[in-house]
């Protein structure tokens, strides 16, 4: 479907990432001229910035299959096993969330990686046997939002590690305007540049605000995404001008609201809005570090003064003298 054809095919269409692109690019020629399985790969960083998408482009580039899983999804080293059984020679296995893999499976997975086989016991009691099975040699892509989620022992069998930044406006801009072309939209240069400011950094985000913006300019505007019909739709969907939305907002209202500017403890915080610790640690708290909103002390976080400017909240010299 479309959501798929958004997505680049092949690295030269891909925009940004750009030292990950040129290294992958070299190991990807070289494994190809050897005729060997490329080595397998650990993408992390914040969701939403290309980890599957660049999945999906190494697999396409080896000119192998892809196979797409995830860490939860794997529940039994029999799971494991049957995936990986019926792998080619050279395919993707593809395992998003690695770092919620299921012990069990992971310890499995170790020689699997290293090996390309499989001890797998079978039976139980005093019957039960060991047996190895020999596997394709295979390119494990991992993605995790936290590299140091994962246990040493994994992350150290992983031959190419890439960390994903944030995406700049620049290279948003040229994103948002490869998808409106791609779905007929209109789009001039300052309405693609107002959605690739207020994209947090994520061609994801970039992509949707994209589409809900098309929405207004069809509906309540003449179907041209300007900056001001961005901006004016933007606004309605409770994007501020710096990309936070109502939760981002929240998050920093009540460190500084409810806790005085912090520090507060990650768990404490997420209980008061209500989400996951692991979601406020891996999807909010990256961006507003990256945008200086937030700081990580030994103590918890704390808002810093750019935050109380962003939400209009002065700043009182208590709090100052905390930073
Ligand atoms: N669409 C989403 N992410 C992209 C990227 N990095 N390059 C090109 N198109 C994209």
């Amino acid at each position: 479907d479309w959501q798929y054809s958004l997505r680049p095919r092949r690295l030269a269409e891909y925009i940004g990432q750009d030292q990950i692109k040129h290294n992958l690019t070299v190991f990807i020629q070289a494994a190809m001229t050897r005729g060997e399985a490329l080595d397998h790969v650990l993408l992390y960083g914040p969701p939403g910035l290309g980890k599957t998408t660049l999945a999906s482009i190494i697999a396409n580039e080896l000119g192998v299959n892809l196979r797409i899983t995830s860490g939860p999804a794997i529940e039994r080293p029999g799971d494991l096993a049957a995936l990986l059984t019926n792998l080619g020679e050279k395919d993707v296995l593809f395992i998003d969330e690695i770092h919620r893999l299921p012990r069990s499976v992971e310890e499995i997975l170790y020689s699997a990686m290293e090996d390309y086989a499989l001890d797998i016991i079978i039976g139980k009691g005093p019957s039960a046997r060991s047996i190895r099975l020999d596997l394709p040699r295979f390119t494990l892509v991992g993605a995790t939002t936290r590299a140091g989620a994962l246990a040493s022992p994994l992350r150290d069998r992983f031959g190419v590690i890439c960390r994903l930044e944030y995406y700049d406006v620049k290279q948003l801009v040229c994103i948002v305007k490869r998808a409106a072309d791609i779905l007929n939209i209109a789009i001039d240069a300052q309405g693609a540049e107002e959605i690739a400011r207020r994209s947090r950094g994520t061609p994801r985000v970039a992509n949707r605000l994209l589409k809900r913006v098309r929405d207004f300019a069809q509906v309540t505007g003449d179907g041209v995404i300007t900056a001001a019909l961005a901006d004016e739709a933007l606004a309605r969907l409770d994007v501020d001008q710096c990309g936070l939305d109502r939760t981002d907002r929240t998050l920093l209202r009540i460190i500084i609201e409810k806790f005085n500017g912090g520090p507060v403890g990650l768990d404490t915080l997420a209980a008061a809005i209500s989400e996951e610790t692991d979601t406020v640690e891996d999807v909010y708290e990256p961006f507003l570090l990256q945008l200086g909103f937030i700081q990580r002390t030994p103590r918890g976080r704390v808002a810093t003064p750019a935050a109380y400017h962003h939400l209009g909240i002065p700043l009182k010299k208590e709090e100052q003298e905390k930073l």
